[in-house]
């Protein structure tokens, strides 16, 4: 089942991708990726990415008709924008006609997530209580204790500290940016997430039935997701589009996260702001439960017509579940994209706020790749495409090309994709903007590069300008 052709050559574009070759600049591996928002008629520009806009589905339509009839434009990626505004909403009207079993209606209930390690310390904070029960695995650890004692730190600069949960945790007392908790069993003794006051009132607990009453209410549905309203647009419009889209949780659930969580209290600092950085040791992941709705939301795109799926959030086991339920439900001919070795990267920067959807708190490197590992990479390709994926990611691009190399080596039985993300976008335009650097050279060496490591699917922002023949890559 997992090993199936046909949907991976489905479409022209999909044999294209499947073909060798190596020039740079055939317009076929071009993916755009584009924001869309939920006000159908507005069109808002992103300050962290000069040139790119957030297109409410019929503004997304004008935009594309040229890049489709004039310049040869040929597929899309598409993300979903909710704002905070109608995810309160959503929830606060969803939390009062609550009704307790809403949850499971839909075999979710028999996913969820191992019970003995993660439900333990999870939910004996739900209460609202003002102490966080450790979790077994750092108790285990020997010498945690409720103290911060304060480690001595070489060097103020953070590249010589040998430790970094030691310049974390010190950041942490001092006030400083970075808070957090370590990832890793450490040798200095780690301070429970505390919930206070001011947290309990703030919503300081992570309801997993809250998320998946939105995930519910709004991802699923037409009026709050804008690319299910899209879709079947496109598909009128422009019959022969690539249209992919990007499955995640991120942009509906109440923490930002791409995951649900099993329920548990926010770690605060000292005055009751949940964390914005350090890790996710503390919140354990429903990786089960994330998994079904991913299969769910897929197959909600799939039913409006979108062609390939590519779930970005990086959680076990989503390719397998998502190939079974489009399967389930007739759409063999959709294939999967898979983001595989996608690096807990600075890159996404402007991307955050292109969708309003940094995370509330912690980050994502508890499921996103340490940027150092080259074996998770290879591993995660190799789970994926086991499980399934037609087509796998490398993201961000530039910084990552080794691992390109490496899985076109290891897997010449399947494409890859970059991904020149929003950072590296950003960081090239704004640059050229500057007077810095000539971009047009600069990005067709990047392109050459994507090519050399091996990469045939391109996925960029500069796609418009490239096919618009803005900058001269087909010269020579
Ligand atoms: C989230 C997602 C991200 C990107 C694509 N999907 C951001 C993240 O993981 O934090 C990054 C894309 C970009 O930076 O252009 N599922
Ligand atoms: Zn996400």
């Amino acid at each position: 089942m997992s090993s199936n052709l046909h949907q991976a050559q489905s479409h022209d574009i999909l044999r294209s991708w499947q073909s060798q070759r190596f020039d740079i600049n055939h317009h076929k591996d071009f993916v755009l990726p584009m924001f869309i928002g939920n006000d159908d008629d507005a069109v808002e520009p992103i300050d962290s990415m000069p040139g790119v806009f957030r297109y409410g589905a019929n503004r997304a339509l004008e935009y594309l008709e040229p890049l489709v009839y004039s310049f040869g434009l040929r597929s899309v990626l598409l993300f979903p924008v909710a704002t905070k505004a109608d995810k309160m909403k959503l929830s606060a009207e969803t939390k009062n006609n609550a009704d307790d079993s809403d949850e499971d209606d839909d075999a979710a209930s028999n996913s969820s997530d191992s019970p003995n390690s993660e439900r333990s310390y999870a939910s004996s904070s739900s209460s609202g209580g003002t102490r966080e029960v450790m979790p077994e695995r750092l108790l285990n650890d020997g010498e945690v204790n409720d103290e911060v004692s304060k480690p001595a730190v070489g060097s103020q600069n953070p590249f010589l500290n040998q430790n970094e949960e030691e310049h974390h945790l010190l950041a942490c007392e001092q006030g400083g940016g970075i808070e957090g908790t370590p990832n890793r069993p450490s040798p200095v003794p780690v301070p429970p997430p505390r919930a206070n006051e001011h947290n309990a009132r703030a919503g300081g607990n992570v309801s997993r039935k809250e998320d998946v009453r939105l995930i519910k209410g709004m991802a699923l549905k037409d009026k709050y997701n804008p690319v299910l309203r899209l879709i079947p647009k496109l598909r009128v419009k422009f019959p022969k589009l690539l249209i992919i889209c990007d499955v995640c949780l991120c942009a509906f659930t109440s923490t930002g996260h791409c995951c649900l969580f099993e329920d548990h209290v926010k770690a605060t600092n000292a005055s009751g702001q949940a964390l914005k950085h350090g890790s996710l040791s503390y919140f354990p992941i429903s990786n089960n439960t994330s998994c079904h709705y991913l299969a769910m939301l897929s197959v909600e795109y799939a039913v409006r017509g979108c062609d390939v799926v590519a779930p970005s959030d990086m959680m076990d086991g989503r390719i397998l579940t998502i190939r079974q339920k489009l399967n389930e439900n007739g759409f063999n001919r959709v294939a999967i994209l898979s983001y595989s070795a996608k690096f807990a990267s600075a890159f996404y920067g402007p991307f955050r706020q292109a969708t309003n959807n940094a995370p509330e708190f912690g980050d994502r490197r508890a499921y996103q790749l340490p940027p150092g590992s080259r074996a998770l990479a290879i591993k995660a390709v190799k789970r994926d495409i086991e499980q399934g994926a037609d087509f796998v990611m490398v993201k961000p691009a530039g910084p990552y090309l080794d691992i390109v190399r490496d899985i076109s080596e290891r897997h010449p039985e399947i494409p890859i994709a970059v991904y020149q993300v929003s950072g590296e976008y950003s960081m090239l335009k704004v640059a050229a903007g500057a007077g810095v650097l000539d971009l047009n050279l600069a990005l067709r060496e990047m392109l050459t590069a994507f090519r050399r490591s091996g990469a045939t699917i391109i996925i960029s922002y500069f796609t418009p300008e490239l096919l618009k023949g803005e900058f001269s890559v087909a010269s020579d």
